[in-house]
């Protein structure tokens, strides 16, 4: 199939669009590097600079390229930001969805793939989190993908889109090629072998008086190539009807975890400092990944804590400046 990636610069996006053509698809990158880099895209994929605010670029893309799914990674992505503008969430993220699916569907594309949120899940009655938990956005940024996800199952109903919104908990990892480069960066792996590599002086544990074994927030980890697997059955699935679904590796890892496994791995010191809680993280996010598993046989392939350090661990390495190399 040719397929558009928006955001195929970015982490994500980036190991996506080189499995999808390691599976023989062909691809066209469309991202704007606000956040992404130009190094990241696989060298056989077409890249098309623009903002998804520009229908007439967006609408260029269609008209050249015969395209068959679109998968919609291109976003504004951080939870606290949000909170500062909601509108560049609540508006910015919801328009250019908009326009993309306006456009896909005026040039008759009807396969979508929406890259959703854990951040859906603020206040979840049961752990781990199943598609069957009441869906309360914890920010602007979590409303945003909902906002889009109750677009899309209208487009289904009313235009015959067939879509799935994959519910994202913590990507992480990498590929040999391709890996996690972020200005800011949030993401507590990175961060904390950007320490390691001596970066960074510290690493700062948000509270560590949570109601868990170590005190410190458990989170679900999802390697990053298991995570593009995923996306790949979904879109082998469409066609046979749209889909929602929670991704993680449906184990949970402390933050106190994760700096010790990333300890032994890098075999250096990373010194931590423990600062108060941050309003509104809650403590423990697992996903319940039960459904992909028995629908589509989406298996994780590296779900230990240290494979997926390990990885990143090699690709920072290599890559000590990020893609600035
Ligand atoms: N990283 C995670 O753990 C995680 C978790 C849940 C959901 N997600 C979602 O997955 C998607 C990818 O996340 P990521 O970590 O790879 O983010 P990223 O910031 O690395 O990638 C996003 C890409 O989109 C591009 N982009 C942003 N706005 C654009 C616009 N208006 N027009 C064109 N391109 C634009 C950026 O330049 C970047 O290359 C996002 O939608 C994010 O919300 C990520």
């Amino acid at each position: 199939m040719k397929i558009l990636v928006t955001g195929g610069a970015g982490y994500i996006g980036s190991v996506v669009v080189e499995q999808l053509i390691a599976g023989g698809h062909q691809v066209v990158v469309f991202d704007n590097f606000y956040q992404g880099h130009r190094a990241a895209i696989h060298p056989e994929a077409r890249c098309v600079e623009g903002n998804l605010n520009n229908r007439s670029a967006l609408r260029q893309v269609f008209e050249n390229d015969t395209i068959e799914a679109v998968m919609h990674f291109a976003s504004y992505t951080l939870v606290g930001e949000s909170m500062q503008k909601p509108f560049m969430y609540i508006g910015d993220n919801v328009t250019n969805g908009l326009n993309l699916l306006q456009e896909a569907l005026a040039h008759g594309v009807r396969r979508f793939i929406l890259s959703s949120t854990a951040n859906l899940f603020d206040r979840p009655a049961k752990i781990p989190i199943s598609e069957e938990e009441a869906i309360v956005p914890g920010s602007p940024y979590g409303e945003s993908k909902y906002l889009l996800e109750r677009i899309l199952s209208w487009l289904d109903r009313t235009l015959g889109l067939r879509y799935a919104a994959l519910r994202y908990f913590n990507a992480a990892g990498a590929s040999e090629n391709y890996g996690e480069d972020h200005e800011p960066e949030t993401h507590l792996i990175p961060l904390v072998l950007k320490v390691a590599l001596g970066k960074r002086s510290h690493i700062e544990i948000f509270g560590d008086d949570y109601p868990t074994p170590d005190g410190t927030c458990i989170r679900d980890y999802i390697h990053v190539i298991d995570l593009a697997q995923a996306h790949i059955l979904a879109l082998e699935a469409l066609d046979r009807g749209s889909r929602v679904y929670n991704l993680g590796n449906g184990q949970g890892f402390s933050v106190r975890q994760v700096i010790d496994v990333a300890r032994n791995i890098t075999g250096r010191p990373i010194p931590e400092r423990v600062g108060p809680r941050r309003p509104g993280d809650p403590a423990v996010l697992i996903a319940s990944s039960e459904k992909i598993r028995q629908e589509l046989g989406w298996q994780p392939k590296h779900p230990s804590l240290e494979s997926i350090i390990q990885s990143a661990w090699q690709w920072h390495l290599r890559n000590p400046n990020g893609y600035e190399n």
